[in-house]
């Protein structure tokens, strides 16, 4: 126990999709707070020692791996970096992450929208040679570099599509990391799609025309990227095709 002895309160969104007759419900824990608790912390122990049945994701713990977003006190963020001491009340309300198909609980499947949506942007490199594995590396300035890594840090938890309003009225908009992603490939200098063929995807309503600049992507990715640098960019691109 740390020094505070403090009693943690969960309210924990409830509901089995695949359980017949199953409801939607909150459901209500307490669990003693220790040093350094993190809520992937408090979710596993309430797991192991209160309820077996409860569902939510993890696979890394380090904010790596992307699988613990859930919205927490009513902000989609990761639960494996959330400490219990920035609750000032102990009290946390945990629910799913919208926008995303429900598995149970507190557990999304985000896997196949990011698969729909890699396929939609055609979110590889399009190069024109046929892949010779015998010629020589290209080099890249290493400010260019950094600039491409730095878009590829997305870790595809999904906060920033249960963050933006627009998505969740609008099931075709292509979302914040669908930008971010392609940003990345129009930043590559190995990607030879051009200005138009990016506006096939991202010249409409359904793209970067659509976004209405509300900026819970930007305020909510748990990784900082630049959504707001990054949709400004792409639209101005997008403009100018
Ligand atoms: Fe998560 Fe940020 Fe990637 Fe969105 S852009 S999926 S919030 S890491
Ligand atoms: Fe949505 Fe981000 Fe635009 S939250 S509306 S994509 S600025
Ligand atoms: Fe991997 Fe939280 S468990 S990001």
């Amino acid at each position: 126990m740390n020094d505070s002895g403090r009693t943690l309160t969960f309210n924990i969104f409830r509901y089995d999709p695949q359980l017949p007759g199953d409801q939607p419900r909150m459901q209500r824990y307490q669990l003693e707070e220790t040093d350094g608790m993190t809520l992937f912390i408090a979710l596993t122990r309430l797991r192991e020692e209160q309820d077996p049945s409860l569902k939510f994701d993890f696979v890394c713990r380090a904010g790596i791996c992307g699988s613990c977003a859930m919205v927490i006190n009513g902000l989609p963020t990761l639960a494996c970096r959330t400490l219990t001491t920035t609750s000032q009340s102990g009290e946390f309300n945990l629910h799913p992450l919208p926008a995303f198909a429900l598995i149970g609980d507190l557990s999304v499947d985000t896997g196949k929208f990011m698969r729909e949506m890699t396929e939609r942007i055609e979110g590889w490199i399009h190069a024109d040679e046929d892949g010779d594995i015998h010629s020589l590396e290209q080099r890249m300035e290493p400010e260019l570099a950094t600039a491409i890594y730095e878009l590829d840090r997305c870790i595809e938890c999904g906060c920033c599509v249960a963050a933006c309003a627009t998505r969740q009225m609008r099931a075709g908009f292509l979302s914040p990391v669908g930008f971010m992603k392609l940003g990345r490939f129009h930043l590559d200098p190995r990607d030879t799609r051009t200005d138009a063929d990016y506006y096939e995807v991202l010249g409409n309503e359904d793209g970067v025309f659509g976004c209405m600049s509300l900026l819970g992507c930007q305020d909510n990715c748990p990784k900082n990227l630049p959504h707001q640098v990054q949709i400004a960019y792409l639209r101005r691109k997008m403009l100018q095709a």
